[in-house]
C-alpha cells in the first residue's frame, strides 16, 4: 500500500511554498493560484487526466472538487454548454471564478462551496460528472491539520464512499459518472467500496507518468452500475513527462 505520509508531505510542500495569488504557466497560458489550492502547475496529475478526459461538448459537466478550475474552465472553453464547479475548500472555489473570468468562460460556469453532491439541490443532472479525487486512504480518525490535506487524501474513503452512493442522482440518462485516480490509491478498496453501493469501477483510459517516487500511472475510470454490463474497453495513452 502506498505511504500515506508522502501525500501529506507533498501537501505540506505546497502550502509552504505558495503566495497570497500567484500566476502559473501552464502549457504556455496563464493560470491563477490561490495558496492552499491544489495545484495543477507543480503536480502531474491534472495535465494528464485532463489529456485522458473527454468532455461533452455542447452538454453539462459538473466537476466535483475543480481547485484552480484547470478542468471545468477547460470544459467550458471546449464548448460545454452548462460548467458546474464545486470544491469542499472555500479558496478552490474563489480560484475557479478567477480563472473563469481570466478565460472569458465565466457565464457559461457556477461555481460552489459544497461537500461533494451537498449544495447541489439546485443544480441540473448533467452528461457528465467528474472528480478528480483526493484518491490517498488515511486512517478514518487522522487528525486533518488544513483543509489542502484533502486535496490529497480522505480519512476512511469516507468521500469516495458517498461519491458512490450518489453520483447517479445527479447524472442524466444516458451520461457518465467518471472518477480520476492513481495507482497511489488502494484500488481494491476502492472497488469494494463501490460494490457495497450497487456500482463498479471500469477503465476508460490511463497514462503512466515518471515521477519521483518511480511510475505513477493516472486513470481515469467510470462508475457504472452493477447492472449494466456493456463493455468499456481500457486504453493506455502516454501522459506528461
Ligand atoms: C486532487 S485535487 C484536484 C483539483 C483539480 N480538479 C485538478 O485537477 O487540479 C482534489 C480536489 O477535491 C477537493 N475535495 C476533496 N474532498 C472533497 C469533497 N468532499 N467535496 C468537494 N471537493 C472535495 C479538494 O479540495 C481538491 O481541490
Amino acid at each position: 500500500m502506498y505511504d500515506y505520509t508522502q501525500a501529506l508531505r507533498r501537501s505540506e510542500a505546497s502550502r509552504a511554498n505558495g503566495h497570497e495569488q500567484t500566476d502559473v504557466d501552464i502549457r504556455g497560458e496563464t493560470w491563477t493560484i490561490l495558496k492552499g489550492v491544489f495545484s495543477p502547475a507543480h503536480h502531474n496529475s491534472s495535465l494528464a487526466q485532463l489529456d485522458l478526459l473527454e468532455f461533452p461538448v455542447g452538454g453539462s459537466f459538473l466537476e466535483i472538487g475543480s481547485g484552480t478550475g484547470l478542468i471545468a474552465v477547460n470544459a467550458g472553453r471546449a464548448g460545454c454548454r452548462t460548467v458546474w464547479a464545486t470544491d469542499l475548500n472555500p479558496a478552490a472555489v474563489t480560484n475557479t471564478a478567477l480563472n473563469a473570468e481570466r478565460f472569458g468562460v465565466a457565464d457559461a460556469m457556477t461555481c460552489v462551496q459544497s461537500d461533494l453532491f451537498a449544495s447541489l439541490t439546485a443544480a441540473p443532472l448533467f452528461d457528465v460528472i467528474y472528480w478528480h479525487s483526493n484518491n490517498v486512504w488515511v486512517p478514518q480518525d487522522l487528525e486533518i491539520k488544513h483543509i489542502h490535506e484533502l486535496a490529497y487524501v480522505d480519512p476512511g474513503y469516507d468521500a469516495h464512499r458517498r461519491y458512490f452512493a450518489e453520483a447517479r442522482n445527479h447524472v442524466a440518462p444516458g451520461g457518465r459518472v467518471l472518477i480520476a485516480l492513481s495507482s497511489r490509491a488502494a484500488r481494491a478498496d476502492l472497488e469494494a467500496l463501490a460494490e457495497k453501493e450497487g456500482q463498479r469501477l471500469t477503465g476508460v483510459r490511463s497514462a503512466v507518468v515518471r515521477e519521483p517516487e518511480g511510475p505513477v500511472s493516472y486513470d481515469l475510470l467510470e462508475v457504472v452500475p452493477l447492472q449494466d454490463t456493456a463493455p468499456h474497453p481500457i486504453e493506455s495513452r502516454r501522459g506528461h513527462p
